[in-house]
């Protein structure tokens, strides 16, 4: 008999927040009454896609204690990394043994505070019955450039490229697998790109330009606008 298939969270939320240039993590601003990266997982668990939500958090970080969430008996505590991927094969590892071989992931950065159940759903909806999984994505609005230093050398096919946001859905043994392999890898800065280095293709599905990333100051204003028109 099939045992059905079960989705788990991954919140990679170790990072400096090097670009935000705030007294603290980026994940630890507070945005709309509560801090980012509460918004990112009340959302996750309120979804009621997950089994539990796994979080990758520095070791040295003294404000995830603090947060009444850090408790949520949905929410499990892993140790962070050096990179993106690090974290996020350390909370990988911390869902073994709960975690089918064939169980849905959905990685979702910590600093993605504006994601709604509505893209959770369609991503799960859309890639259930997929081999490898694929990730949300934002085709570009822009013309875009290829350059050379300042000078451009061509237009590129816009039809072709399209923007990687997170969630990004894969298997949890054939991501836990691509990621150990790429272990040091320095081209792997999404989940995607750790299957597209097994030759494997992915799938995008189109997310809601929301969606956001906070990554320089003047994102939280817009992080709380967009919050705002979501009510
Ligand atoms: N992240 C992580 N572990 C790392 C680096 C990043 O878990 N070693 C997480 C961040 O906390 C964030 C997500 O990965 O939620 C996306 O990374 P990014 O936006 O680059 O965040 P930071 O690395 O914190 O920011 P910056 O690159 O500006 O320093
Ligand atoms: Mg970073």
């Amino acid at each position: 008999m099939n045992k059905t298939i079960q989705c788990w969270a991954v919140v990679p939320a170790a990072g400096v927040g090097k670009r935000m240039q705030a007294d603290r993590p980026k994940q630890y601003l507070p945005l709309a009454g509560k801090t980012v990266i509460e918004h990112t997982l009340s959302r996750l668990v309120q979804s009621g896609a997950f089994q539990a939500v796994a979080v990758a958090i520095s070791v040295e970080d003294p404000y995830w204690p603090e947060l009444e969430i850090s408790q949520h008996p949905q929410v499990i505590t892993a140790p962070g990394g050096k990179e993106r991927a690090d974290s996020v094969l350390s909370a990988l590892k911390a869902l073994q043994g709960q975690a089918d071989e064939n169980d849905w992931v959905l990685v979702h950065d910590a600093a993605r505070p504006c994601l709604t159940s509505d893209d959770i759903h369609n991503l799960i909806a859309t890639l259930k019955d997929d081999a490898v999984g694929g990730i949300l994505a934002l085709s570009s609005h822009d013309t875009l450039k290829q350059v050379d230093g300042h000078n451009i050398t061509a237009t590129v096919d816009r039809s072709q490229i399209w923007r990687a946001l997170t969630p990004q859905m894969f298997r949890y043994g054939m991501l836990r697998d691509a990621l150990q392999d790429a272990e040091g890898n320095p081209a792997i800065t999404d989940e995607a790109s750790a299957l597209e280095l097994l030759g494997l293709q992915p799938k995008i599905v189109e997310g809601r330009p929301d969606n956001i990333k906070i990554t320089r100051p003047e994102d939280l204003a817009l992080a709380q606008f967009y919050m705002e028109q979501q009510q």
